[in-house]
């Protein structure tokens, strides 16, 4: 979706929208539109849509009055989503948005259209039958009116925007296009000239450094073999880094443990938090954030096979640490811990925050409305959970405690790779707890209800959502002043 600035709209747009917040129809408004909004109730509230006709100059306009309730950014980003998912494929080209008479500032007019444009994003790739009624033909908004600094203002939110697509576009793509070696090269793809450094860790790389955990998931993938990819963005002087950490496990069968043949096809998306890690590095590298970000991602496939890892494996993680693998299915963890080594010793990060679809216990706990948040920190947690609710990415802190980590000793090594049935998102959060050095500032986030959704929410449609680009974006606005 392509927003432009200008002076008027262009006469033959025919559509003009009209940003109307709550109670304040325009008295300026043709009878015909007045009246008729007014007939179907409409008042202004968040998300509310009046599709209305007049005769202006001897033409018919279409005049559309799009409800921006309190003129809240949540509310103007629902608004902007409405105004999309209503016309995306309604034959209609472009919009045009009259901005002068609704008192939406700079930041308010962004948040219009950043909600207009995440929620006309889709994939359409595979699509080869669609007819041309059910194909997008809206590509285009043209704003006019619009106060001093919108457009600095929207620059800014579509960097966040690109990156937000470009976690969707890894996440919603399938495991045989997206696989550890083609994730990283989507990523050099992308991040190419931005000046986001990149570093790549081979199979042979990995053994090299001892990387046993990491590598014994990979084991069953002979012909897509692992990789770490690191990101780095250097805008913000000599400071000390914050690492964001992903789990890209670009397909979960289970391995050996294998999951049952019912919505495995949805484990094609247990990269989401390596995608959203790779799409948070698009965005701050496209608005050139003030800040020291590295990101990581951990990817392998789970998979079954004659060279698999067995359940009862035990295998020696980076850090020294033995693992012994109980079910391979866990294998999450075993990407994580290896790659939290790895940033730790590699890149002497000031805080860590690792984002994974970890566990199906914590859509148990939490449903699709929030991400399980834990910490060693609460400093950390709280910066979190502040950035999380005012984008709408909400967080929910979940305890750590050395009960439920003695629940992870094992008769053999040094820990197993499961706990027991209950409390299955604490035990994995405490699993990667003992790869954090020196209680350096950490924050896991169990992201697994967050990063695909069944029915279509605020600001996407079904599908791939881009959770957490957004989340880690205003994280390193408000913490790192970047
Ligand atoms: N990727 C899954 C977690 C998951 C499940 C994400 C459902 C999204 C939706 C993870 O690797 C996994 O399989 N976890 C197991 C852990 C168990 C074996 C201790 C789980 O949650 O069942
Ligand atoms: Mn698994
Ligand atoms: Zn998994």
């Amino acid at each position: 979706m392509k927003i432009t600035f200008a002076e008027s709209l262009p006469a033959d747009l025919r559509a003009t929208v009209l940003p109307v917040g709550e109670g304040a129809l325009p008295d300026t408004l043709p009878a015909t539109v007045r009246d008729g909004a007014k007939a179907s109730r409409f008042a202004g509230k968040a998300g509310q849509l009046f599709d209305g006709f007049a005769e202006v100059d001897g033409t018919v306009q279409q005049i559309v009055l799009l409800g921006t309730g309190k003129g809240d950014a949540s509310s103007l980003e629902r608004a902007g989503a409405v105004l999309s998912a209503k016309y995306l494929t309604s034959g209609k080209k472009a919009l045009g948005m009259d901005l002068s008479a609704t008192g939406i500032d700079a930041s308010g007019a962004a948040a219009l259209l950043l909600g207009a444009r995440l929620r006309a994003w889709r994939i359409d790739t595979y699509r080869t039958t669609l007819k041309d009624e059910q194909k997008p033909s809206l590509t285009e908004i043209v704003v006019t009116g619009a106060p001093a600094g919108s457009e600095a203002a929207w620059d800014d939110a579509a960097a966040v925007a690109t990156g937000v697509e470009f976690t969707r576009e890894l996440v919603s793509e399938p495991a045989n296009t997206i696989y550890p070696e083609t994730f990283v090269e989507r990523c050099k793809a992308r991040l190419e000239g931005s000046g986001v450094e990149i570093t790549v860790l081979t199979v042979d790389d990995m053994a090299r450094l001892g990387m046993g955990a990491l590598l014994g998931v990979g084991q069953g993938s002979i012909d897509r073999p692992a990789r770490i990819i690191a990101m780095q963005w250097k805008g913000g002087g000599d400071e000390a880094p914050v690492a964001f950490v992903g789990k890209g496990v670009t397909f979960d069968s289970g391995g050996i443990s294998i999951k049952p043949a019912a919505g495995m096809e949805e484990m094609k998306w247990d990269m989401g938090g390596a995608g959203a890690v790779a799409g948070t590095m698009l965005a701050l590298a496209k608005r050139k954030a003030k800040a020291n970000v590295v990101g990581i991602c951990g990817l392998t496939e789970n998979m079954p096979d004659g060279n698999a890892q067995r359940p009862g494996d035990i295998v020696k993680s980076m850090s020294g640490q033995t693992i012994e693998v109980i079910n391979t299915d866990a294998e999450g963890r075993l990407v994580l811990c290896d790659a939290l080594t790895w940033v730790q010793q590699t890149f002497k990060p000031a805080k860590i925050v690792d984002l994974a679809t970890l566990t199906g216990a914590i859509l148990i706990s939490l449903g699709k409305e929030h991400a399980g948040l834990f910490s060693n920190n609460d400093e950390l947690s709280e910066a979190l959970t502040a950035a999380g609710k005012s984008v709408g990415e909400k967080l929910w802190r979940f305890p750590l405690a050395p009960e439920y980590d003695k629940l992870l000793d094992s008769q053999i090594a040094d820990m197993k790779n499961v706990g027991p049935r209950f409390g299955g998102s604490i035990t994995a959060a405490q699993f990667l707890q003992r790869f954090i050095q020196n209680d350096t500032p950490w924050a896991h986030l169990d992201v697994a209800g967050m990063v695909w959704a069944d029915k279509p929410g605020a600001t996407w449609d079904k599908g791939a959502t881009g959770y957490g680009v957004r989340l880690l974006d205003r994280f390193v606005r408000d913490t790192l002043k970047g």
